[in-house]
Formats: C-alpha cells, structure tokens, sequence
C-alpha cells in the first residue's frame, strides 16, 4: 500500500434527500441543477481534475436518472449536429467521455458508512477518496479541494478528512474533528487529530472545525464499517468508523482552501445557484441588474 495512488472514488447519492422532497421524489438530489449543471457532475469533473480514473456511484432505485446522464445519447447528439449546433454536441460527449463511471447499489439507506461500506469489493486493497454532492467547492486559479487532499495523502500515506472552519452556531449541523494539539497552529492546513463527533451540540463541540464532504481513506475502514454500530438516527455513521480508525492509525484533517457551497441545504442551494450565474457570461448583467432592482425594494 506504501505507494498506491489514489485511483477510485466513490460519490455517495443513495440518501432519500427529504430537505428536497418533493424534487426528490422521483430523482436523486444529486441531480438537482446548479444553474443548468446536475451537481454530481460537478463532483465528478473535480474527482477527475483531482486525478480519479474510476469512479462508483452508491444508488438507491432512483439511479435512472444518473447513469443515462454519464452515458451517451446518440439520438441526441445526432439531432444537435444536424441541427449545427456542434458546441452542444460536444458538450453533451464530453459528459460521457470524461471517466470510467460504475454504479452499486445501497438497497436501504442506513446511513453514510453503511453506503460506503456497499464499495468494499470495488475499492479492494487501495486508498481511495469520497466525495459528497452535499459540498460544492469552487478554488478558482487554484488545487481542487480533493486534488488538495490527495496530496496530504501522499504526504503521510494515511487518511485525511477535508475540514473547513464553520461558525460555532452551525456545528451541529456538521461532523465536527477534534485536534490531537488544541493550540493548533491556525495557518497550517495538516491538522493531527485525536477524535471526531457527528453533530455535536454547540456546547460539546470540540471545535469549529467540521468536515465538508471530501475524505481519502485506507481500505482498513471497510472492516470497521462491517462492525460498525449504528449511531445518530439508527444509521451506520462514517465518523464513527473514522475515530475507531484513529486507533489503528494517525487521520489528519486537511484544512482544505476553496469556497464551498452546502448545496443539500436549501439557502445553500440558492446561494451556489446565485453565484454561480453571476459567473456565466451569458447571466451576469441581467442578473445583477435584477439583484440590485430587488435590493432597492427591500
Ligand atoms: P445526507 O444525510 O446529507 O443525505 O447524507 P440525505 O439523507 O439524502 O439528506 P436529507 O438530510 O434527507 O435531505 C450525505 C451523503 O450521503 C449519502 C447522501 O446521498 C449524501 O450524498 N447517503 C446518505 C447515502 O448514500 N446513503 C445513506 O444511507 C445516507
């Protein structure tokens, strides 16, 4: 294992999504556009700008949707040709074309480290990452925020949690880690840690420090997962795994740089989807124009 490289991914997109019934309903929450680009496909141009040559993808039933979007479309890719419109060809292609995608199925969504242990037999004997469609990260001019977590890996050769500092009333919300120095050196982005708690209350956290969707973990985490107990809601967590992982071997938390977009929450959906076209060429006047007529408003 010394010198494996980081090769698979695996993205996690079996959850039932209920922040977005009724979206969800009949489509992964995945799927949901950002602007006119389904998130997972965000996810996976950063898994493949990051390196990733394979990639699975954790299903429930509601996987149609998904693989026809990674497959080719040749009725389609005919009629935008004949119809001269060859940059929507390509485009189209492009999705198809950028990286081998597999699919496995989770059959009941029993939590996160249940979905992951689903990979086991895929993964084998590698490190490999995960990537959550929950987390947008944009690095505009720099590292990918799993490129950046790769590199930590190949550092220590161990597994790194991709953290972010959060505002003390959300940790809650999040996955929060606990460093091994509590005087940690607040510029440095390799943190050693010694715990990590799934939504901590604000007043037990132990930090502000809270991973944001992007793990490289070592195959030892699939036989903790197979004894893994359930924990918050009845669902087989990833962080506990993780901190049993802490016995047997050092985790970092890798502070990763990019501003990131939790687009599994619903302002978190707006904000990316107001940002994101403030950055299309084709959006950006009119909408600005139209966010300043609405600011004067209110
Ligand atoms: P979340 O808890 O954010 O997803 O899981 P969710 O349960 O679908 O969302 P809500 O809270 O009901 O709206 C984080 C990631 O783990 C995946 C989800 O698809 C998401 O990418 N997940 C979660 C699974 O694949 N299987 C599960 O059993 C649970």
């Amino acid at each position: 294992m010394e010198n494996q490289r980081v090769r698979k991914a695996v993205i996690p997109a079996a959850g039932l999504g209920t922040r977005f019934l009724p979206a969800t309903k009949a489509m992964p929450k995945e799927m949901l556009p950002i602007v006119d680009i389904p998130t997972l496909q965000y996810i996976v141009e950063e898994a493949v700008a990051s390196g990733i040559e394979e990639i699975l993808i954790i299903t429930n039933s509601n996987k149609r949707s998904m693989e026809d979007h990674f497959d080719r479309n040749y009725e389609l890719e005919e009629r935008l040709k004949a119809a001269g419109k060859n940059d929507l060809e390509e485009m189209i292609r492009h999705i198809s074309d950028m990286v081998n995608i597999y699919y496995v199925r989770q059959k009941e969504p029993k939590g996160l480290g249940h979905a992951i242990l689903c990979t086991k037999s895929f993964i084998g004997e590698e490190p490999f990452a995960v990537l959550l469609g929950d987390d947008l990260v944009v690095n505009e001019g720099g590292e990918p925020a799993l490129k950046q977590l790769v590199g930590a890996y190949n550092e220590k050769r161990t597994s790194v949690v991709g953290v972010q500092r959060v505002p003390m009333d959300e940790v809650n919300k999040y996955g929060i880690v606990e460093p091994q120095d509590k005087n940690y050196d607040p510029d440095k982005r390799r943190i050693k840690l010694k715990g990590m708690v799934e939504k901590p209350s604000i007043d037990q956290s132990p930090g502000d420090l809270a991973v944001l969707g992007r793990y490289v973990l070592t195959p030892e985490i699939f036989d903790l997962l197979e004894t893994q107990a359930a924990g918050k809601n009845g669902e087989i967590q990833l962080t506990d795994a993780i901190l049993r992982l802490m016995d047997i071997q050092t985790v970092y938390a890798y502070r990763f740089e990019g501003t990131r977009y939790d687009v599994g929450d619903k302002f978190g959906f707006v904000k990316a989807t107001i940002d994101f076209a403030l950055k299309r060429p084709e959006l950006k006047d009119e909408l600005s124009a139209y966010i300043k007529e609405l600011a004067s408003k209110i």
